[in-house]
């Protein structure tokens, strides 16, 4: 089965008040070096283990490939070409695979992005969470509304043929007024893709410290649903397909790499904190920068934990997250048992309560499922 890449990088120009990514401020230019030497010697040497291999896992041609992070745009384009290198040494990309690199405002100039898409990079995703300057410092983004519409239209500029970006809603303070400017000017900026986020605060982040110490207000809860309807309607009017809970496309501008965490192909990742999938068996990386370093340049290896998936929940549960459904009959084949019989009586309570449908052979949540997805997700844990 045609597989992905996924590149992790952990290096960020300061820290946003509601992240908890495996990601450390960018200090030195030293450690960045030798984590992109690590980041090679882990591929490549997970290539070694694998070619003395009778069925090896690195057969599957390669349809994408995905940097995130973190923000991978602050390597330089030597780095991000020799990570690319160690990739299509090691795998058979295919010439027209998704490339995509994770942005962020204020870290890219015309000369950078002119040598990426020299090197293959045809997907930019990047992180705008709003166009409102007061909200872009409650967040600590580290840039304003106009860099992130500047680095839009040197996207453009530069050829990039497919762009993405994000926006987060239901911030502390945020009016339905607010919310509604954002998606306006997202909308006439008309980018390909868009991932629209609700606001989660994660414990540990500076975010939550000010929630908790009273000094920011979240939002209530039917604010929130209400802002996700809101951009549901706006975004299909404008002639986005929702084909995830989170996600917009343009016909034919679905993600390519994130369908394959949905659709449980493999993905295999490599760096700090990735995750992969090789079709049996998820297994992920240390989360210390410093560790993982310096267990690659010991070892070649930074596995932290592997552990067989049991796929027929976990099929329905990501499956449920695009908007097309589960395919049952599909999924049966697949993964044997028969999906409607083994969960009959979980899939029945939540179509009578409005959460679920069969349409067409299909499993798919309803519009209210998508706002209470975790609610139906539970069902199948
Ligand atoms: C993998 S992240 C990182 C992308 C990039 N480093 C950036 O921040 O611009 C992708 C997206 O997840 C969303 N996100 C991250 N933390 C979130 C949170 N606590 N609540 C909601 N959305 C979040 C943001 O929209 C972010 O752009
Ligand atoms: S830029 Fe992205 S990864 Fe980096 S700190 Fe901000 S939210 Fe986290």
């Amino acid at each position: 089965m045609a597989a992905g890449v996924y590149l992790h990088i952990p290096f960020c120009k300061s820290r946003c008040s509601y992240c908890d990514f495996a990601t450390d401020v960018y200090r030195v230019a030293g450690v960045v070096e030798r984590y992109v030497n690590a980041l090679c010697r882990e591929i490549h040497s997970a290539a070694a283990h694998e070619a003395g291999q009778a069925d090896s896992r690195f057969q599957d041609g390669i349809e994408t490939i995905y940097l995130g992070g973190g923000t991978p745009s602050l390597l330089e384009p030597d780095q991000t070409k020799a990570i690319l290198s160690a990739v299509r040494e090691t795998f058979d990309v295919s010439p027209d695979a998704e490339i995509t690199m994770e942005m962020n405002p204020a870290t890219v100039t015309p000369e950078k992005l002119a040598a990426l898409r020299e090197m293959g990079v045809n997907r930019a995703s990047f992180g705008v969470q709003t166009f409102n300057d007061r909200d872009l410092k409650l967040l600590a983004r580290g840039h304003d509304a106009n860099d992130a519409r500047s680095t839009f239209k040197m996207l453009r500029d530069a050829g990039f043929a497919n762009i993405s970006f994000d926006l987060i809603a239901g911030l502390p303070g945020q009016s339905m007024d607010d919310w509604k400017a954002n998606l306006e000017e997202a909308v006439a900026m008309q980018p390909e893709h868009l991932s629209l986020y609700l606001l989660e605060i994660h414990e540990g982040t500076p975010l939550a410290e000010q929630v908790r110490s009273g000094r920011r207000t979240p939002i209530d809860e039917e604010l929130a649903a209400e802002m996700y309807e809101l951009m549901v309607d706006r975004l299909t009017a404008a002639g986005y397909e929702q084909y995830e809970i989170s996600n917009f496309a343009r016909p034919g501008y679905e993600s390519r790499h994130n369908t394959k965490y949905w659709t449980l192909e493999p993905v295999y990742g490599f760096g700090v904190s990735a995750h992969s999938f090789d079709g049996k068996e998820r297994y992920a990386n240390i989360r210390d920068t410093a560790e993982y370093v310096r267990s690659i340049e010991a070892a070649g290896d930074a596995e932290d934990f592997r552990e067989r998936i049991a796929l027929a929940s976990e099929s329905i549960f990501l499956g449920l997250r695009l908007n097309k459904g589960v395919h049952l009959e599909e999924y049966s084949r697949r993964f044997g048992p028969d999906l409607v019989e083994e969960y009959r009586s979980e899939i029945r309570y939540l179509v009578d309560a409005g959460l679920l449908e069969t349409v067409d052979g299909y499993l798919r949540l309803t519009r209210k499922g998508r706002l209470f997805s975790n609610e139906v997700f539970e069902r199948f844990i």
